[in-house]
């Protein structure tokens, strides 16, 4: 419900419309939000749709969900039918590992190249995968330990200190997704892959050729982590410090200085084995403390106080 206080406030809208829209009827078809999960189609590689309208016109604060659409009236509906509530400690992992990956989405993937101490290559696919920080630069990459082998990424970024993330695009998702065999670990997934090394500058791990981004990054910290009242570890964080950055020209965006989430077309993960692209993007500026302060006071009742 929105308090009678500042029904009569002036309007300020977040949402900004973007003047171009390029809608397709694909798109357009795409865009509904409740459109069937289950509806498998037919194997395609994405080609570049921009959809850039954001989801609402006219918000404003304290308004919570605008039902201006049938699909948001669905929404505040669907909460009526209740929720299923678990306490995580009475869960099976085996219970708790497909929720949590089908809910937590999309993940991003991050293609880590290594080299063992002997030096040999590694190449595999890991989702648990996370940029934390622009300064320093870190990204994160999770490796979950299983009891009948150990993890050979983990065992060679902890031996050697260094490895590069390469984000995986579609047009090689295929082969990225081989180097998640389980092999033992004389195997060179370089080589299963039919994917290309090619020299990284700073780290002695090779960065993926046919990758458009290429992190090289150098051990920033290691930690196992064992689950709660046990000493065992089931996953390894390790955090990377990015020591050097490749980009190929021809994802850059016109300002040259940021990528364009079209010509990169990264996968990400969901849950079990699917995988989403980028189809539609939209905008929508960040609030401005200062053009809002007046308006919060008078919401929160602050005004003159702080
Ligand atoms: C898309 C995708 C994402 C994955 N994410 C992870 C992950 O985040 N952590 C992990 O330990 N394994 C993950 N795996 C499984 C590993 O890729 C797989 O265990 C691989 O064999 C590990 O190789 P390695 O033993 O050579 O390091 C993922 C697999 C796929 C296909």
């Amino acid at each position: 419900m929105i308090p009678t206080s500042f029904v009569n406030l002036p309007r300020v809208t977040f949402c900004q419309r973007i003047p171009q829209q390029v809608v397709t009827a694909s798109s357009r078809r795409w865009s509904c939000s409740r459109r069937p999960t289950t509806t498998v189609q037919e194997p395609r590689c994405s080609s570049a749709r921009h959809f850039t309208q954001s989801t609402c016109r006219r918000w404003e604060l304290g308004q919570g969900i605008v039902e201006d659409t049938v699909e948001k009236r669905q929404w505040k509906q669907d909460e009526k039918q209740g929720w299923k509530s678990l306490a995580v400690a009475d869960m099976p992992v085996k219970d708790a590992y497909p929720l949590l990956t089908s809910a937590i989405i999309p993940r991003p993937i991050a293609f880590v190249s290594t080299i063992s101490s002997s030096g040999i290559r590694n190449l595999a696919p890991m989702s648990y995968f996370s940029m934390i920080s622009h300064n320093p630069p870190l990204v994160t990459v999770s490796l979950s330990l299983s009891p009948r082998r150990p993890k050979d990424t983990r065992e060679n970024i902890k031996a050697t200190k260094e490895f590069t993330v390469n984000i995986i695009s579609e047009p090689f998702v295929e082969a990225a997704n081989s180097c998640s065999v389980e092999a033992p670990d004389y195997v060179d997934e370089w080589v299963v892959s039919g994917l290309t090394p090619i020299p990284s500058v700073q780290v002695k791990p090779p960065r993926v050729k046919e990758s458009a981004v290429n992190l090289e990054c150098e051990l920033y910290d290691l930690k196992d982590i064992a689950p709660p009242g046990t000493d065992i570890p089931t996953t390894t964080l390790a955090i990377g410090l990015i020591k050097q950055i490749h980009v190929r020209n021809a994802v850059l965006s016109s300002d040259q200085k940021t990528v364009d989430p079209y010509r990169l077309r990264p996968v990400a993960r969901l849950g079990g084995n699917s995988y989403s692209r980028i189809d539609s993007t939209f905008e929508l500026g960040r609030p401005s403390w200062k053009a809002l302060k007046e308006r919060i006071d008078e919401m929160m009742g602050t005004v003159g106080k702080k």
